[in-house]
């Protein structure tokens, strides 16, 4: 792929669009309404918008190494809270991929530099899971463990966030979901997560409401 090809790629997807419907771009600046807010990797082979088949406007995306979800990451605290108090969205995802570089690089402990960081969340991901962990022989099927792991931890982080909390108290939504690409079939796999459940079980530590009523 040459660079420049971009940009004639451009043209000729503004070309397909209008095809189809003169007033596409006109409708599209009128502004958006997803339902859904996609938490994934920054891995380029895990394209959002692309697997599940939707089209502009209809996902707001988030993407970072490995799907996280750090409390202290203002990126990705702005998203949520836009995403819930003014776009309304329905579900919010967290979608890991099997082969994420991010998870394998937490399953061998190395100094990155800057990564460090980034990487401790995993780690400890890792260390919460420890004893399950441990009894899996099979490195691959490790690697895929810490994947779906990491996705089932960025969830409940999702739940411990503030705005989350009050919408969802409010109107019963977002609901959360815990999705895995599988990069080497392209397929997606809801992990079949019970969030609501699992916070109940952990909600003396988490749940902010009691917060609200000072
Ligand atoms: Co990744």
């Amino acid at each position: 792929m040459h660079f420049d090809e971009i940009f004639k790629n451009n043209e000729n997807w503004i070309a397909q669009k209008l095809e189809l419907n003169p007033d596409y771009f006109h409708d599209l600046s009128k502004g958006q309404s997803p339902e859904f807010l996609y938490i994934g990797c920054s891995d380029s082979r895990v394209t959002a918008e692309d697997l599940m088949g939707l089209k502009p406007g209809e996902v707001f995306i988030h993407r970072n190494i490995a799907n996280q979800v750090i409390p202290t990451d203002n990126n990705v605290n702005a998203v949520v809270q836009y995403a819930v108090e003014h776009l309304k969205v329905k579900h919010i995802i967290i979608c890991g991929h099997y082969e994420c570089g991010g998870v394998k690089a937490a399953l061998n402990p190395s100094d990155m530099g800057q990564l460090n960081s980034w990487l401790q969340t995993l780690r400890d991901v890792r260390r919460l899971h420890k004893k399950e962990l441990e009894k899996i022989q099979d490195p691959q099927k490790l690697f895929d463990r810490l994947v779906e792991l990491n996705v089932r931890e960025q969830c409940m982080n999702i739940i411990k966030i503030d705005h989350v909390q009050k919408s969802w108290y409010k109107t019963g939504f977002p609901q959360i979901h815990g999705w895995v690409f599988d990069v080497r079939t392209g397929k997606l796999i809801d992990l079949g997560l019970n969030m609501e459940q699992e916070f109940m079980e952990v909600r003396d530590i988490y749940d902010l409401k009691p917060l609200d009523k000072k």
